[in-house]
């Protein structure tokens, strides 16, 4: 005896949801962009947290674009563009965390009116080399811990969110490392200016 249709759909897993409603939802939700009735986090907290993160990119960049250009001495040169490198990848966060902003429906504050208060890491210019590789671990590091708190934070509530900062913090563990050793080859050496 042949199974009827109707049993064998019965034995389906009904789908998440049906393709109608996610179409109908979709439609209402067409002016609000990413952000759809189905973001699981608080909007208006996690821009803000993005604001902060924005932030924190954009002193990066100011600080390792400012080390890229004064770091001089005998033994900059590798140093320089390593620093130059590193401007360039901030670059690239602080933009994606500014798409990301206005994806959920935020306007990127890149107004340099309180942009250090804003940011959790510092923008400090260092006296001579050393000290500008110092510097820059410092404020690696603050970055790191700051990303795994966020990233924990975020967690399911916006998984487009936490996945973006994954990515950024595997940057910035690089970021570290490199610093890291670059202390380490340089430390103790005569102050270079
Ligand atoms: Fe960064
Ligand atoms: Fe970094």
């Amino acid at each position: 005896m042949s199974r009827s249709p109707a049993q064998g759909e019965s034995r389906r897993k009904p789908f998440l949801t049906d393709i109608r409603t996610l179409r109908e939802r979709a439609r209402q939700h067409l002016a609000t962009g990413v952000v759809t009735a189905t973001y699981g986090g608080d909007v208006e907290q996690a821009i803000e947290i993005l604001q902060s993160v924005l932030a924190t990119e954009i002193v990066c960049v100011l600080r390792y674009t400012m080390h890229a250009v004064a770091a001089s001495g005998i033994s900059s040169e590798g140093i320089k563009t390593e620093f130059a490198q590193h401007a360039k990848e901030e670059q690239q966060h602080m933009m994606a965390v500014a798409e990301r902003i206005n994806q959920l429906g935020g306007k990127p504050n890149f107004n340099p009116e309180g942009l250090a208060t804003r940011s959790a890491s510092q923008y400090a210019e260092g006296e001579n080399l050393v000290d500008m590789i110092r510097e820059n671990l410092v404020a690696e590091r603050i970055a790191v811990d700051h990303y795994r708190e966020l990233i924990r934070f975020f967690g399911d509530d916006d998984p487009a969110t936490r996945v973006m900062l994954e990515g950024i913090l595997c940057v910035e563990e690089e970021h570290t490392n490199d610093m890291q050793d670059l202390l380490k080859a340089h430390q103790g050496k005569p102050q270079l200016s």
